[in-house]
């Protein structure tokens, strides 16, 4: 099997996997984001891997690290077989992903393993299936919003996310909880110390009482999306409505109104660039073992933008998804049975959302092609009126 040099492990890394975790894994950062975009660090990033494939070949690379067995995939076929082979041999809960996930769910679903990660999965694929009520919320406070916007002449992401977590807390806590925003700051904070993994100490104090909050309102209200038993996966689901948010900003920066706007927002700029698995088992990969223990890295955007497989790389392809993509490494909600459990709801709630800010508001032209490598939403800001 390949492995990296010395030089390419620290090109990976310094290029690669570095400023992906710079700009918060779990809470972005603007000013790094803002900075990423400048340097449009993301263009070199998929340079660098595709570098590593043209040097080494399509098997996994392995990358020298000291005690530790990582393998970079470099192939579709690869990603498919990692995902499809998910959660055993390849296990989604890695030791970096438990360490970050601690900090404010350690036990959401993404987090476990064996029978109790069964359960929660199932639990899991049955709460999140969208409904009307999670559309309906949706179009009132987007309506709520298009006022604003008219009124000022401007959508911007601050605009914006106000009005998209006031959406959130009432699909996931019930529309009591609409304006509890200083419930999603704290849980904001802890997930601004999950950025940093194990090098954090973990804000138990504040964890749990966030839990006991989140807990109250499933209590209380009937329209919540879990009973108050299922609280441990609750953080999750509002962490993840933050990227769900972020996809419908950029779809409305390159002119899109629906759900596959969204999906072709998230393959353009993955809000999850770095898919991990751990494999729980030695495993075979184009004749050569992997040992068991290794940390699997698939950096989505690489397989999103490789212009040398996909024609619509980097242009704006919605019709690529509406025709249904046979692509095995468009996989911006993964895929498998680790599959986004979110995914369905995610499409529906964030294309309800632009459909209402397209039908009622003018914007300006969409963003040129080709399309930039990364995609500052916190800078996002377009003129608006009223349509008609
Ligand atoms: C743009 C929005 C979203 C994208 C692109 C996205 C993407 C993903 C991806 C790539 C994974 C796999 C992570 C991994 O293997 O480590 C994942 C897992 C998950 N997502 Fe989403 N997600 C989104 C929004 C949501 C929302 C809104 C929810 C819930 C309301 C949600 C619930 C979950 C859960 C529970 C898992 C863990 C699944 C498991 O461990 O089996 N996601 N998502």
């Amino acid at each position: 099997m390949a492995v990296a040099s010395r030089a390419d492990t620290a090109r990976v890394f310094a290029r690669v996997l570095l400023p992906t975790l710079a700009k918060g894994v779990i809470l972005r950062r603007p000013g790094v984001v803002a900075a990423a975009e400048k340097l449009r660090l993301d263009g070199s990033a998929v340079r660098t891997v595709r570098r590593m494939r043209e040097r080494y070949g399509p098997e996994p690379l392995r990358l020298r690290v000291t005690g530790r067995s990582f393998a970079l995939l470099l192939d579709p076929a690869d990603v498919q077989r990692l995902l499809d082979q998910s959660p055993e041999p390849f296990a989604l809960a890695t030791k970096e992903k438990r360490a970050a996930l601690g900090h404010f769910q350690p036990h959401g679903v993404l987090a476990s393993r064996g029978a109790a990660r069964e359960r929660r999965r199932e639990f899991n694929e049955q709460a999140l299936r969208p409904d009307r009520r999670c559309v309906d919320v949706v179009r009132d406070e987007v309506d709520l919003l298009v006022r604003h916007a008219a009124s000022t002449g401007v959508l911007d992401w601050d605009s914006f996310a106000q009005a998209w977590w006031r959406a959130v807390r009432r699909i996931v806590l019930g529309d009591a909880a609409r304006q509890d925003q200083a419930l999603t700051d704290d849980l904001a904070k802890l997930r601004a110390a999950a950025n940093w993994a194990y090098l954090r100490p973990r804000r138990e104090a504040l964890r749990r009482d966030v839990e006991r909050r989140l807990a109250r309102h499933l209590e209380r209200n009937a329209d919540a999306l879990a009973p108050p038993e299922m609280v441990g996966q609750v953080p999750h689901w509002l962490f993840a409505f933050d990227a769900a948010g972020i996809a419908t900003m950029r779809a409305l920066a390159v002119g899109g109104s629906d759900r596959w706007a969204v999906l072709e927002s998230v393959r353009l700029w993955p809000t999850t660039p770095v898919i991990l698995r751990e494999s729980t088992i030695a495993t075979r990969w184009h004749g050569s073992w992997l040992p068991e223990g290794t940390t699997f890295v698939v950096f989505t955007p690489y397989f999103h933008r490789d212009a040398t497989r996909l024609p619509f790389a980097d242009r704006f392809a919605p019709e690529v998804w509406r025709e249904g993509t046979t692509d095995p490494a468009l996989v911006p909600f993964s895929g498998g049975p680790g599959v986004c459990p979110g995914r369905d709801l995610v499409l529906e709630t964030a294309g309800e959302a632009l459909a209402v800010l397209r039908s009622q508001l003018e914007f300006g032209p969409p963003l040129r092609e080709p399309l930039p490598p990364t995609l500052n939403h916190f800078g996002l800001r377009f003129p608006v009126h009223r349509s008609g």
